[in-house]
């Protein structure tokens, strides 16, 4: 049986750093624990831009098809603000959570204890976190058309469509559903059906596969706004979170700072089973790419290399060694390691993307 393959598209800004040290843990796990991964690179984003003049080759698009997992660093930059909307980095990203059909994005947010005094909430209200958010990822507004800048009498208008199909809405619960079953079992749905009717018919789908399908999970629902009000108030109320593609992009982002830093977060973006059982998947950090403090080696890189703790559990049916390097994470966590987003300008001085990277390094060797 050959290897599994990896695409690696580190991209722009910080993703460079933070994937590298992510290729010495996948390294790491062929060398110590046999498990040899057919590694290539390629370009996405502003870098595939300066390339190629597209910010995703026909090629690597093939290429992100074909293979089981694909890592994805950051995308974007300053420089690429004034692009047409259709060649900026973002839309590489885009293409290929759309034509990869990748329609649930896992976002968890789990708060490692070392780090709960250092979120911008109390410590009892963030201590033991552990949610995830299931994002709608293929559809919605950033999708839906018409859209576009046009002129009507003497003024421009902006628009946006945001369009739910019932098969959409339906698979995405599904997912949502099925993990809580693995979790503590409970699925609060998120929308504005008290303004939009794609929220009214949000509701309605969510509800029915719930009634048809997974009764002895339980659902609730609840206004997007006031999601993200609870989010704050007190989040260990909820364990699975689904909701469209524009709302799971906020609420996760304020989940994120829960955990202490947007430097934390990983996400799973996952499709349909391919032929050899493995779903289409793609696995990225959630912060972007921090043009600020690019290629100073200030970046964390424990939100990307926990993708690949994701990838090991969600592709690679390894949950056990997903629970060896989260472990790992949590471990030098506890034992004071800080990338300078970890710190508060009191806090001592911060240790680069390298040493984090060793640290995490050494204490996967501890676990053997
Ligand atoms: C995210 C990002 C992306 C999004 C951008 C980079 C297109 O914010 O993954 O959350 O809006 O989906
Ligand atoms: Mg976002």
């Amino acid at each position: 049986m050959s290897n599994p393959s990896l695409l690696i598209l580190a991209g722009d800004g910080i993703g460079p750093e933070v994937m590298a040290e992510v290729k010495r843990v996948i390294d790491w796990y062929g060398t110590k624990r046999d498990m040899v991964f057919d590694v290539s690179e390629d370009l996405v984003g502003g870098c595939a831009y300066d390339k190629h003049g597209t910010p995703l080759h026909d090629d690597t698009m093939a290429k992100a098809q074909e293979v089981d997992a694909v890592l994805l660093g950051a995308v974007g930059g300053p420089q690429y603000d004034d692009l047409d909307f259709s060649l900026k980095p973002e839309r590489g990203l885009l293409r290929l959570r759309k034509e990869m059909d990748l329609f649930s994005n896992l976002r968890p947010a789990q708060c490692f204890d070392a780090l709960a005094d250092f979120s911008s909430l109390k410590r009892d209200v963030v201590a033991g976190l552990d949610i995830m958010i299931v994002r709608e990822l293929t559809s919605g507004v950033y999708f839906g058309e018409p859209r576009g800048i046009h002129t009507e009498g003497n003024e421009r208008v902006g628009i946006n469509t945001q369009r739910y199909t019932e098969s959409e809405i339906a698979r995405v619960a599904r997912s949502a559903f099925e993990l809580a079953r693995r979790r503590s079992n409970k699925v609060c749905s998120m929308e504005k059906a008290n303004v939009m009717e794609s929220g009214v018919l949000w509701r309605q789908v969510v509800t029915e596969v719930h009634q048809k399908e997974y009764q002895d999970v339980e659902l609730s629902h609840m206004y997007a706004d006031a999601g993200a009000m609870q989010l704050c108030r007190w989040p260990k109320q909820f364990d699975v979170i689904v909701t469209d593609n524009l709302f799971g992009d906020l609420l996760s982002d304020a989940a994120a700072m829960l955990t202490g830093s947007l430097g934390m977060l990983p996400s799973a973006s996952l499709g349909l089973p391919m032929a050899n059982g493995r779903p289409k998947a793609l696995y990225e950090p959630v912060h972007g790419s921090a043009p600020d403090i690019a290629g100073q080696g200030k970046a964390n890189p424990i939100a990307c290399i926990l993708s690949f703790a994701m990838a090991l559990r969600y592709s690679f049916d390894a949950g056990s060694e997903a629970d060896r390097l989260e472990q790992a994470v949590e471990r030098v966590l506890a034992d004071g390691a800080r990338t300078a987003d970890l710190l508060g300008p009191e806090d001592g001085t911060p240790i680069s993307t390298t040493v984090m990277g060793d640290r995490i390094l050494a204490a996967l060797d501890a676990s053997l």
